[in-house]
């Protein structure tokens, strides 16, 4: 695209529109009767409602011809035939091949990769069947009872959000602990209640040159041979690799028998369903596994072929655009009204910031006029209710919110879960309703409180309404269905993009970071020279230290 994007004729359009409409109540539009069937989808068990949004039918038009215009269809096909889309790291973008559960090749450069594909989730299946059944023991013949993932970024927080979604799956006598952190509090937590001869430790990483990750295997490889006698052997019983970088891997020391590989063409926050999902498979075990596998496929296919007005990612991704750049909204909240998904806003908060946290635009042009991916967010219901919803409901920030909550609970105790579902569809009226002044003020005379009070109060009681929110249900929280919220949430983050005209799937800003703590960390050191390296604030930090280690 040449064009500046706010030059486009899509984009010209929906500024004239949202000139229009931009103070228009969403209330007002449900005088359509039918607007919560006509702003709303399904698919299988999943209901999209999108009517409590700033949006009629025109805006929906004008939105989803900005998508047209971007190209959005195009690219989408691009990515599922294995072209090389990431274009600053010249890679595809397939994490779609690893659950293309119909097999249908996708090729790279000619060869298909599914037959690689299955060969992995094959030699996964093997090995967490050996795990579950007893058969692998550790060093000293017991079965294994814990599993250690040690990863960070993408090679932690997926695993870490399905394990947790996922927990009545799990098999019993099996426990799955994380560890990502390089603060050794991390690892020294997480070690402390378990038992060397039956942990087996399963050191995630892409590239298997994480400071992070490698830091904390070779901790956790010296805590294991100081518990099982120092001997060598042990470490091929108890420690598992999962990477991209073989060389790396038997340059650490873990047998590449005992290594899972997956592609570079698997970005890190897209590599849960890669041997990356590990952890996640032994423990729901490789049926379930690949129920997850078959559930991000299915909106895969919903994805490539539904057209863009019935398109789930699509409607999600065009909302997204609507709010960040037209009303401002800088921020995205995504609050599950399910506990076991408590880590699915974290995990999206990677998978969306880190894929369109971006400056430049495809072209290298820096991206002045428009803001690209939002700051994403977000807690479990209803604890959020009692922390942060003041300033949703009263805040002078728009902030448009996902809603997602299960019709049926995994633990249906007495009335929890009607409790549960009512605060949230409470919360999604609550915020587009408000309260008037003319409500608040009557509220307080029927209290039987003095004029002047009532005159005080009354502004502070009045709430503005008119809030956005979608809310997104499903029958019951299943691998297949995490499978697709996941797959759904990660094709919105695709199709915002394309839209925005950047490049999705690299992560250059998070190396700088890396590169300086490489160099302040010798500097750190007592007997390193004193010197002036930096800014002075950074030098200054770094003396504050050090005169703390000297005293
Ligand atoms: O620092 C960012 C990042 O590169 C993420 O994109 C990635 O998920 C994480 O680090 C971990 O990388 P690796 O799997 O190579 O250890």
């Amino acid at each position: 695209m040449s064009e500046r994007l706010t030059e486009t004729p899509a984009w010209r359009a929906l500024a004239e529109h949202f000139a229009e409409v931009r103070d228009l109540p969403i209330l007002s539009l449900f005088s359509d009767p039918k607007r919560f069937e006509r702003f709303s989808r399904r698919h299988e068990d999943l209901l999209v409602d999108f009517s409590k949004n700033r949006v009629d039918s025109k805006t929906l038009e004008l939105l989803l011809a900005l998508a047209r215009q971007a190209n959005v269809e195009g690219w989408r096909d691009r990515m599922f035939s294995g072209e090389r889309i990431n274009g600053t790291e010249n890679r595809p973008v397939l994490h779609v091949a690893l659950r293309n559960r119909s097999n249908r090749p996708i090729l790279v450069d000619g060869k298909d990769v599914m037959p690689d594909v299955n060969a992995v989730l094959a030699k996964m299946r093997a090995f967490t069947d050996r795990v579950r059944s007893g058969a692998w023991t550790g060093f000293t013949g017991k079965r294994i009872t814990d599993i250690v993932n040690i990863g960070i970024g993408g090679s932690d927080l997926g695993p870490v959000m399905v394990t947790e979604a996922l927990r009545p799956y799990w098999q019993d006598g099996l426990a799955v602990h994380f560890v990502s952190n390089v603060d050794g509090t991390h690892l020294a937590e997480t070690v402390k209640p378990l038992n060397a001869e039956t942990t087996l430790f399963i050191v995630a990483s892409k590239t298997f040159t994480t400071q992070e990750t490698l830091m904390n295997a070779r901790s956790a490889r010296a805590w294991l041979l100081e518990r099982l006698g120092g001997d060598e052997r042990a470490v091929a019983r108890h420690f598992v690799a999962v990477s991209t970088a073989a060389a790396e891997v038997a340059k650490f020391g873990i047998d590449t028998e005992n290594m899972f590989p997956f592609w570079d063409w698997v970005g890190g926050r897209y590599s849960l369903w890669s041997a990356i999902g590990l952890s996640i498979a032994t423990v729901i075990g490789m049926d379930h596994f690949e129920d997850l596998l078959a559930g991000a496929h299915a909106m895969d296919e919903h994805f490539r072929t539904a057209p863009l007005e019935e398109n789930l990612p699509v409607i999600l991704a065009v909302l997204g655009v609507w709010y960040s750049n037209f009303f401002g909204a800088q921020t995205h909240a995504i609050l599950p009204y399910d506990q076991y998904l408590h880590r699915f806003p974290a995990y999206f908060q990677q998978g969306d910031m880190e894929s369109n946290g971006k400056r430049v635009d495809r072209q290298g042009r820096p991206i002045t006029d428009y803001t690209t991916g939002p700051i994403v967010w977000g807690e479990p219901g209803t604890n959020g209710q009692h922390a942060f919803y003041q300033l949703l409901h009263q805040g002078t920030r728009l902030v448009p919110i996902d809603f997602l909550a299960p019709l049926q609970s995994q633990n249906p105790i007495g009335e929890h879960h009607r409790v549960l579902l009512a605060n949230c569809f409470a919360q999604s009226e609550a915020l587009m309703r408000g309260k008037t002044e003319e409500q608040a003020r009557a509220e307080l005379v029927a209290r039987g409180m003095p004029g002047e009070r009532i005159a005080e109060l009354v502004p502070h009681k009045t709430f503005p309404g008119n809030r956005p929110s979608n809310t997104i249900l499903f029958d019951k929280l299943t691998p297949r269905t995490l499978g697709k919220l996941v797959a759904m949430y990660e094709h919105k983050i695709f199709t915002q993009g394309i839209i925005w005209n950047i490049f999705s799937f690299d992560q250059w800003g998070v190396e700088l970071g890396k590169e300086l703590a490489k160099k302040i960390e010798p500097e750190l050191s007592e007997s390193a020279p004193a010197a002036s390296n930096h800014d002075p604030s950074t030098d200054g930090l770094i003396a504050h230290y050090r005169t703390f280690l000297a005293a």
